[in-house]
Order: C-alpha cells, then structure tokens, then sequence
C-alpha cells in the first residue's frame, strides 16, 4: 500500500527477491492507495487497484503499508487499526543483502532494505521500515510503526519508540532514546533523550517544532 517512492522500492526488492533455484518468493498483484486518483492507473508496471476496500477482495493476498514520509507518521497505524487484519496478512520483508543476527526479532509487516545490518538482541515490532545501510548495534529496540531511514547509526540499547521517525543518516548514541512520534532531522545527532512529539534537528541537536506541524502538512 503506498503509490510513492518507498511503495517502488519495494515492489522492485520483491520481484527481484528469488531463492537460490531462482523461484520467485512473492508475486506483486498491485498497489493500493488512498488518494482516488491513482485509481486505475498504473504504477512501476503494475495496477493501481483501487483503495483499502480492495483488502477484502483479494484474501489470499499479503499487504505491506509502504507509506513513510516524514510528514505521514501514524498512517501505517491507522490504517492497520482501520483494516483490522490478523497479523499474518502482513509479512515481514528482509533483503537478501541485508545482515540479520538470528536471535534478533522482527514483527509484522516490517522492511528491511538493502544492506541494514542488525546486531544480536536487536528488537524490530511492528510496521517498522528500516531504509538501506542502517546499523543497528546490540539490543537496539524499534518500536511499532517506526520509521528509520537511509545510513541511519542506532547504537547499543538505543530506543526508537512507537511511531518516531529518524531521518537519513542520523546517529543516535547508546542508550540515547527518541520519543513515542518523535522525528530526529536528517544528519543529527540524538546524544540523550528527544522528547516524543517533538522534532529535534542537528548537531548540537535543538527542538525545531512540533512533530503535528509536519503532519499537519499532509501528503507531499
Ligand atoms: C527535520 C525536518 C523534518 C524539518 O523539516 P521542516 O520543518 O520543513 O524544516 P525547515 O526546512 O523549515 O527548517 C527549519 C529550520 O530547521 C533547520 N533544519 C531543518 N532540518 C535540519 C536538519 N536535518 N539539521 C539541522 N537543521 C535543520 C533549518 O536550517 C531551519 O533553520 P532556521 O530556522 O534557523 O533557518 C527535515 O529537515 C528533515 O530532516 N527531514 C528528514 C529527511 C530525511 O531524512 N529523508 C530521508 C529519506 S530516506
């Protein structure tokens, strides 16, 4: 779900995504999306089917909630609440490249892109997307619907708690902790605590705005 630059990404991961005999794991059926207008059409080659009421026409199918732009924090909530599937209609999604110490764990309807790196202990819940080159160091913990974007550094016992968004590139340091819906700026740096809510920007890092300013936006 998501016509926009992470819902291509993935679909382009998935085609591409084959086991070692060369059968492909998943078969892209189209994308969904909220905005009418992309009704119908067609995206990266593949159908624009319509909006979420198209869950229940094809039951058999898996659904990814791609949308993750800064000013969209909570959607992938919402819609998960809206839709009130079981959680085995989202699957977890990992590259190939990526590096994925076994007793870490990931939840449902997760993404993990080309080349994360998460370290043993690392907690990954639900709805969390996980941009490429990200590492994540001994018993990070990201919480529900996070979203962590591309080169970002998460270090030992760092915790993204629920719907927090930290932007390319940041770098949170261990123990340092970025609060429920809070947004950490691209290139910054997270020494102790951002306080949920709030958007914290660069290095020294300083409080920007509220984190509903962004929202508030709206699509972009
Ligand atoms: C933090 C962020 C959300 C703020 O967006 P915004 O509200 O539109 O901010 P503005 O561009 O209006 O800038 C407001 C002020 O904050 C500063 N600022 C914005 N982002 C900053 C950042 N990442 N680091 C340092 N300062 C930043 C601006 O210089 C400006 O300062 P001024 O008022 O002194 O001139 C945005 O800049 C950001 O970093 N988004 C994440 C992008 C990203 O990681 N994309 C990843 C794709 S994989």
């Amino acid at each position: 779900m998501g016509v926009g630059g992470m819902g291509r990404a993935l679909a382009s991961m998935c085609v591409q995504d084959a086991d070692e005999a060369g059968t492909r794991r998943w078969r892209v059926r189209g994308f969904i999306d909220e905005d009418t207008k992309s009704h119908g059409t067609w995206f990266e080659g593949f159908p624009v089917l319509g909006g979420l009421e198209m869950v229940d026409r094809y039951p058999g199918a898996r659904l990814v909630i791609s949308i993750c732009h800064v000013n969209h924090q909570g959607a992938r909530r919402r819609i998960v609440e809206t839709l009130g599937l079981p959680p085995h209609r989202y699957p977890t999604i990992v590259h190939p490249t990526a590096v994925v110490d076994p007793s870490c764990t990931l939840g449902h309807g997760t993404v993990l892109m080309p080349m994360v790196c998460a370290l043993p202990g690392v907690t990954i819940g639900d709805h969390v997307m996980v941009r490429p080159h990200t590492m994540m160091a001994v018993d990070v913990t990201v919480r529900n619907y996070g979203t962590i974007a591309a080169q970002v550094f998460l270090g030992r016992c760092a915790v993204v708690e629920q719907d927090a968004y930290v932007g390319a590139g940041a770098k949170v340091r261990e123990y340092g902790s970025v609060g429920p819906g809070a947004v950490v700026g691209m290139g910054s740096l997270v020494l102790g605590r951002v306080p949920g809510g709030e958007v914290w920007a660069g290095n020294p890092i300083r409080r920007l705005s509220s984190a509903s300013s962004l929202t508030a936006r709206g699509r972009t």
